[in-house]
């Protein structure tokens, strides 16, 4: 995630690791710089971005003292929990995905509001109440990975039907952007959009009685579950 938000953003930036070399490969391929410590983040950026795993807060913590502004995009942990960790850092809480590496990104917020327009330069910004942010993160954090397992089942379905592979990933592909433009040009008029192309006993609605049949709504709704779940 932090290579993807570190893109996105195309500064220079310090990166730090725990030991596998990493920083030095992002500093390299995104300029900036590698750092040998935590503390030396604190010492020379404005930002602290925490982009390891929730669970190593506790470990990370104590070099990270003095942080004046933090930026966490750590799952499932909330802003106090932070502000706890690091006592007088001003939290900001992302999810962000990982379009932000194309400024594609949805970033869902709480917490201090100074970083809204940084996050603005990689996506779009949505701001909720931090009760609200582990199902949000069901829904934006995981869109890379739903998206890709979706465009992979229909690619397979095509080439079922004796589409070669390169060609029924182009149809694929470029059928999910054009389709996903054309939802928000509608200003997501789903409804609609489905309306239009369908006509009455056609193709298209057995298409979509196959896929409810499948119970592609209940998946959608047992995976939020399923991911809000902590
Ligand atoms: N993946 C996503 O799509 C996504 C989306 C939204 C939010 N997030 C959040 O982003 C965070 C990172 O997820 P990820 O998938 O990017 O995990 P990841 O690929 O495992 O990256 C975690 C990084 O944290 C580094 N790290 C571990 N201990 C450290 C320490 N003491 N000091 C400095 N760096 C340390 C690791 O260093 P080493 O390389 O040395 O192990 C690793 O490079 C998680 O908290 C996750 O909840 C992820």
């Amino acid at each position: 995630m932090a290579r993807a938000l570190a893109l996105g953003l195309g500064e220079p930036a310090l990166f730090s690791d725990g030991g596998s070399g990493r920083a030095g490969v992002l500093a390299a391929e995104l300029g900036g710089e590698a750092v040998a410590a935590n503390e030396l983040i604190v010492e020379r950026a404005e930002v602290v971005v925490l982009a390891h795993k929730p669970a190593q807060l506790a470990q990370v913590a104590p070099a990270l003292a003095g942080a004046r502004t933090v930026l966490s995009l750590l799952g499932g942990v909330t802003v106090a929990e932070i502000e706890a960790a690091i006592p007088g850092a001003t939290v900001t809480r992302a999810m962000p995905n990982t379009a932000v590496a194309l400024r594609k990104g949805v970033t869902c917020v709480c917490g201090a509001a100074g970083l809204d327009e940084l996050l603005a330069r990689v996506g779009i910004v949505v701001r909720l109440p931090e009760r609200l942010m582990d199902a949000a993160t069901a829904v934006s954090g995981v869109a890379p990975a739903y998206v890709a397992l979706i465009a992979e089942a229909w690619v397979d379905a095509a080439v079922g039907q004796g589409i070669p592979a390169a060609q029924a990933a182009q149809l694929v592909g470029a059928s999910l952007t054009g389709a996903a433009a054309l939802l928000e040009a509608r200003g997501m008029d789903t409804l609609g959009v489905r309306r239009e192309v369908t006509s009455p006993g056609g193709m298209t609605a057995r298409g979509l009685r196959a896929l409810e049949r499948a119970g592609l709504r209940s998946a959608f709704s047992d995976a939020a579950a399923a991911v809000a779940q902590r």
